[in-house]
C-alpha cells in the first residue's frame, strides 16, 4: 500500500484503508522520533496519538496518558530477576514504556495480528529494541500462552500485562497459572476492564484468594471517557480458584461488553466518545451494583 495515499482516519476496524492509521504512525516514528532512544519513540507515539489524532477523534488504542504511570509502577513492583509478558502488543507502545520501567528484564509480546505484529518489530527495532531484550511473538492467546511453557521455565514471570481482547482475560490467567509460567508475588495488570470491560477476570480476582486485586480508575488515552485498569498481585500461589460460578448479572455485563467490542470493528461504524461514555458508565453501574469498585489516580501532568 502506497503510505502517502493513506486516508486520514483509518484502522482495521475503520472504513479507510485496512491499518493506515498504524502505518501512519509508523511513519511518524520514523521520521520524527530520535533512533535508539527509547523515550523519544515513546513521546513521539503519544504525540501522535493525542495531537493528530485527538482532533480527528480517531482513538489509537494503546496504554498511554494516565495509564502510562500505572504501568510503569507496576512493573516495577514485580519480583526481582523475572520477565515480563505482555499480551497485546499493538503498536510496541506498552513494550517500549515496560523496556524504559525495567532496565533489566526479558519482555515477551504477543499479538495475534501479524500486521500489528510486524509494525511493532519496526518501532521497537527503530527504538534499539531487539530480542532477546524485546521479543514479539505472534499468535492468538488461546494458543500462545500453552505454547510459552516450551520456551520459559516455570515462574519466570513477575509481571503480565493484559491488553488483549478484555473478554479472554479470565481463561488467558486461567492459561499462564496451569502452564505454571507465574513466579509467586508476580504482578498482574489488565488494561479496559471498564471500557469495554471484563467483568469475569474482576470477577475471578476478586473471589480468588490466590490474589489481592483492586481496580484503579482514570481517563483513557487521548479521550475523555473513564476506564478501569485491574491490577493483582499473587499472594498465594498454593490456595485454588473459588468454585463459586459468577452472578448472572456478571455474564450479561460479559455478553454487553464484548457486544461493545464488535460495535467498534463495524467498518466505518466504530463508537464515537458520546457513546464509549454512556457505555463505560453503563457498565460501572452494573459493576457497582455488585460491589465492585474502582479508586481513582491523580491525573499525570
Ligand atoms: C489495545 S491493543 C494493545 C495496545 C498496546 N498494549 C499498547 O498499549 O500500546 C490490543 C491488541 O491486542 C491484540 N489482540 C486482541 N486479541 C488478542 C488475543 N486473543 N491474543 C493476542 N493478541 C490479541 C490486537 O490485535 C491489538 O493489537
Amino acid at each position: 500500500m502506497p503510505v502517502r495515499s493513506l486516508g486520514a482516519a483509518g484502522s482495521a476496524g475503520s472504513a479507510a484503508a485496512p491499518y493506515s492509521k498504524e502505518l501512519r504512525l509508523l511513519l511518524h516514528v520514523l521520521h520524527r522520533a530520535t533512533a535508539g532512544s527509547p523515550k523519544s519513540v515513546c513521546e513521539n507515539i503519544e504525540g501522535f496519538g493525542s495531537h493528530s489524532l485527538g482532533q480527528s477523534r480517531s482513538w489509537l488504542k494503546l496504554a498511554g496518558g494516565n495509564k502510562a504511570p500505572v504501568l510503569t509502577c507496576a512493573s516495577q513492583a514485580a519480583p526481582p530477576q523475572t520477565s515480563v509478558l505482555e499480551i497485546g502488543t499493538y503498536c510496541g507502545y506498552s513494550s517500549l514504556r515496560l523496556a524504559l520501567a525495567v532496565p533489566g528484564a526479558k519482555i515477551a509480546t504477543a499479538d495475534v495480528d501479524p500486521a500489528h505484529v510486524l509494525i511493532a518489530r519496526n518501532v521497537l527495532a527503530f527504538a534499539g529494541l531487539e530480542p532477546p531484550r524485546v521479543t514479539v511473538w505472534t499468535g492468538h492467546s488461546t494458543d500462545l500462552l500453552p505454547r510459552l511453557s516450551a520456551h520459559f521455565r516455570p515462574g519466570s514471570f513477575g509481571f503480565v500485562f493484559m491488553d488483549q481482547r478484555g473478554s479472554l482475560y479470565h481463561e488467558d490467567l486461567d492459561a499462564l497459572e496451569r502452564a505454571k509460567l507465574l513466579h509467586q508475588g508476580a504482578v498482574l495488570l489488565a488494561d479496559n476492564v471498564l471500557k469495554p470491560g471484563s467483568p469475569l477476570l474482576l470477577w475471578r480476582l476478586s473471589a480468588d484468594p490466590k490474589y489481592q486485586a483492586l481496580q484503579l480508575s482514570m481517563e483513557e488515552f487521548a479521550m475523555p471517557v473513564e476506564d478501569w485498569m485491574a491490577l493483582a498481585v499473587i499472594k498465594d500461589m498454593a490456595s485454588s480458584p473459588p468454585e463459586v460460578p459468577a452472578p448472572r448479572l456478571l455474564r450479561d455485563l460479559h455478553e454487553f461488553s464484548d457486544e461493545i467490542r464488535a460495535r467498534a470493528l463495524i467498518p466505518g461504524r466504530g463508537i464515537d466518545f458520546q457513546e464509549w461514555k454512556d457505555l463505560a458508565d453503563e457498565m460501572k453501574r452494573g459493576l457497582h451494583s455488585l460491589g465492585i469498585t474502582a479508586l481513582a489516580v491523580e491525573p499525570s501532568s
